[in-house]
């Protein structure tokens, strides 16, 4: 008698050509509403399951883990996976896995379009028009900030932190960066980047860009007594994971001018946003688009599908975290 086909089980709506890719590995189930998974449902399934494909969205903690007796992958269509317990799969022999690379360009590039909205306040400059304010060129109007010459300090420098690097150092900016260990000399020498301890870059920054896991580590890196030290003139950036900052905090400093301006695409209590920075108008607000590009988002349900099936083949896994 043959083996039944695999099972994988694939928490929300992923590209068809991920889907695709993993009908070819075993037998697919997918749930496709964009309303998140009742647990009942998806416990049903993983039940049964060999495989699972996992968002952002899904915390894989002990509690998944006990549903899916027969787990031996999670493939989690990001790059981030503190949605993972990582310990626990791993000590119940869990591979996981992430989906790096893919998705650099995209992230940089919209943290570049955070930086350009907020120092040239391109959303006061919507708001104003489609207010139907009356407004009339003048040289004063709406006066933002250059960046030529302008000191990025860029925290954590991995792919994503140096594809932001690069593009600075395009718009002719300094860039100073803050890691748990230095890059490739050669990397350094191609960015222009130096690296400064964390302190340095808050103090000295015009901009700065977090591009850094959230770990225990990072939670609430930018608190009240960081957003102290940084300038008047500062912007921060944040593309990474809300509770690096201390979004209280971060609402104070933007309303007192303890710094200039902020750009978020990713919130402390995601998809809640903090009410006092909707009033304000130097933060520019984006619903966590850094990897939403058609062409990233097919890159990226690619890749996790491939490590799916790499797993059920038992080959080694393109993308492991564990
Ligand atoms: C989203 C991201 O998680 O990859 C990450 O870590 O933050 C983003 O790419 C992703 O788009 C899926 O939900």
């Amino acid at each position: 008698m043959n083996n039944p086909p695999p099972k994988i089980v694939v928490t929300g709506r992923i590209p068809e050509s991920g889907i695709e890719r993993l009908q070819a590995a075993g037998e697919v189930w997918n749930w496709t509403s964009d309303d998140p998974i009742p647990v009942d449902v998806r416990d049903a399934q993983l039940a049964h399951a060999d495989a699972a494909v996992t968002l952002l969205s899904d915390r894989v903690d002990e509690r998944f883990l006990a549903a899916a007796p027969h787990l031996g992958i999670v493939a989690n269509v990001a790059v981030g996976y503190n949605n993972i317990d990582v310990e626990a799969c791993t000590a119940r022999g869990v591979r996981v896995t992430n989906t790096p690379d893919v998705l650099t360009d995209a992230t940089a590039d919209l943290a570049m379009g955070l930086l350009l909205a907020v120092t040239r306040r391109l959303g006061e400059g919507e708001r104003l028009i489609r207010s139907g304010t009356p407004w009339k060129w003048g040289m004063f109007m709406m006066l933002g900030t250059g960046l030529q010459g302008r000191r990025l300090g860029i925290v954590g420098m991995g792919g994503i932190g140096q594809a932001v690097a690069s593009r600075a150092r395009a718009f002719g900016m300094e860039v100073v960066y803050h890691n748990r260990s230095a890059v490739d000399p050669e990397t350094e020498r191609r960015l222009g980047a130096r690296l400064v301890p964390l302190d340095e870059l808050f103090a000295t920054s015009d901009i700065v860009s977090l591009n850094c896991p959230y770990t225990d580590a990072t939670h609430h890196l930018v608190d009240a007594d960081a957003l102290a030290t940084m300038r008047p003139t500062a912007f921060l950036l944040n593309t990474a994971r809300g509770p690096i900052v201390d979004e209280d905090a971060l609402a104070d400093a933007l309303r007192d001018g303890t710094i200039a301006g902020a750009g978020l695409d990713v919130f402390e209590h995601e998809p809640d946003v903090h009410p006092d920075l909707l009033g304000l108008d130097n933060v520019v607000l984006v619903p966590h688009l850094g990897s939403a590009t058609v062409e990233t988002r097919e890159a990226m349900a690619d890749l996790a599908a491939r490590n799916v099936a790499a797993h059920l083949r038992g080959d080694p896994l393109p993308t492991p975290v564990n």
